[in-house]
């Protein structure tokens, strides 16, 4: 038996869709409501087989995208298992960018799990992004038990929420200079972008938009969704500076009946922010606002008459986070406060030159990380490294469930203060 692990040719790209669940219609997420799923059909939706036609014009954009990495398995020239990475710039505390390596797509045919065929799948990921310079990689995990061992661990959540309209009143403030305007896809497509880019640059955890991200947006109607709708705001010189996607579903129970979903919402400052829920929150005929994707940190908690009436009814992981070259990863975040901190790595077996002894010295805006021979302060796993990276998890928590082993009473609170951020890390759009 011969086995290969490396990038599939253009020849092999569609063996290469057709090891992945997607283009089976087999399932490719667990069978339980995921935090991102707002509507009241089943999920995960169901699928169907990609067409020889789908599969060809997937190779074409595949293969001219540079910033696409795919890798496969192949087993005596059949190719069994399927992965990639996408390139992004992930924003990081402190509002500068990070190379990261996206892993996305992946699947191993049902006869051939557990061979140790992702191990290899992903080390080969991994050397190649440190190749290419990236020093952190991200996905989302269809189950939660799989990627730990690889050295992932959650870094960004997604909180779904559900609003009764009629708790729904907000607090008075300001009338509102700008405008809202319920517009078209075509006009979304041009918004979007703009707005995206602004709210990036200022949110931890938010990538550089896929190619073609918002060429998707349609007024097509998706089955018993309906179509997607846009609302937009515009500041008092007419420039956009917030806009939403919503539906209205249909559903043939009453008790999911007059619900409006809000797939997504952003704003660049709190007045449109403010006047686009205004207009969402009270949407005649519907009697439930459900968002199903939103950070954990939802300002509109606070501009709610009743901040009660906002019902968290699901909080899961979203973006996880693996560092891959320590000192890289860790030179290129801005610190919450200057200091010093010395930790120890250990046990990191696919990305051994991380097992060392750093000296991390944060000074402003910016930071060294060199290896050093002090004695360390505290000992720290690479999964619990990668979800303090973003700044959203509490590394009291990390260290009272054991990922970090403090070496003085002051190491815990010197490390929270250094890597812990106000806002919270999010990703509105993953890959
Ligand atoms: C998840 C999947 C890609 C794993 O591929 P695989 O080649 O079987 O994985 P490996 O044999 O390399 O397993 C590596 C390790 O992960 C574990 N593992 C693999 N799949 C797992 C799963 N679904 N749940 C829990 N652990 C799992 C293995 O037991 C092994 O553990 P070890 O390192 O302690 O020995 C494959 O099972 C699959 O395609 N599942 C369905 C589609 C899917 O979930 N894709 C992921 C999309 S994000």
């Amino acid at each position: 038996m011969v086995t290969q692990v490396r990038p599939p040719r253009r020849d092999e790209m569609n063996a290469y869709y057709r090891a992945l669940p997607f283009a089976n219609g087999l399932p490719q997420w667990e069978p339980a409501d995921a935090a991102w799923h707002g509507g009241p059909e089943p999920w995960p939706p169901q699928r169907t087989r990609a067409t020889a036609e789908q599969l060809e014009e997937w190779a074409e954009a595949d293969v001219k995208n540079e910033s696409f990495h795919p890798v496969a398995t192949f087993v005596d020239g059949a190719c069994v298992g399927a992965s990639a990475t996408i390139s992004f710039d992930v924003t990081v505390p402190g509002g500068g960018t990070v190379k990261m390596a996206g892993v996305t797509s992946t699947a191993v045919i049902a006869t051939h799990r557990r061979r140790g065929y992702l191990r290899r799948m992903m080390q080969a990921m991994f050397e190649a992004a440190l190749e290419r310079g990236e020093p952190l990689a991200m996905l989302s995990a269809s189950e939660g038990s799989i990627y730990g061992r690889f050295g992932y661990s959650p870094a960004t959540y997604r909180t779904r929420w559900e609003l009764n309209r009629h708790e729904a009143a907000l607090l008075p403030a300001a009338p509102d200079p700008g405008s809202l305007e319920l517009v078209d896809a075509a006009q979304a497509r041009k918004a979007w972008p703009t707005v995206h880019a602004q709210v990036r640059a200022h949110r931890v955890g938010e990538l550089t938009p896929l190619p073609g991200r918002w060429d998707r947006l349609s007024d097509d109607p998706d089955g018993t969704n309906g179509p997607l709708r846009y609302l937009v705001h515009r500041d008092r010189h007419g420039d956009v500076d917030g806009i939403a996607n919503f539906r209205l579903p249909w559903s043939s129970t009453a008790a999911n009946a007059g619900t409006l979903v809000v797939e997504a919402l952003e704003a660049t400052n709190p007045a449109a922010y403010r006047a686009l829920w205004s207009v969402l929150v009270d949407f005649d005929l519907t009697k439930t606002i459900v968002a199903p994707a939103r950070p954990r940190d939802e300002p509109l908690r606070w501009m709610l008459a009743n901040p009660r009436a906002m019902r968290v009814t699901r909080q899961s992981d979203n973006l996880w986070a693996r560092v891959l070259d320590v000192p890289l990863a860790l030179t290129q975040r801005s610190y919450g406060a200057p200091g010093e901190l010395v930790f120890t790595v250990e046990t990191d077996r696919m990305c051994p030159a991380n097992n060392r002894t750093w000296l991390l010295h944060a000074d402003g805006a910016s930071a060294t990380c060199v290896a050093t021979d002090r004695e360390a302060d505290l000992t720290i796993t690479v999964p619990a490294l990668s979800s303090l990276y973003f700044g959203g998890i509490s590394a009291h928590d990390l260290a009272y469930a054991g990922h970090i082993t403090p070496h003085s009473d002051s190491a815990i609170g010197q490390l929270a203060r250094l890597f812990r951020i106000d806002t919270e890390p999010h990703n509105s759009f993953g890959f």
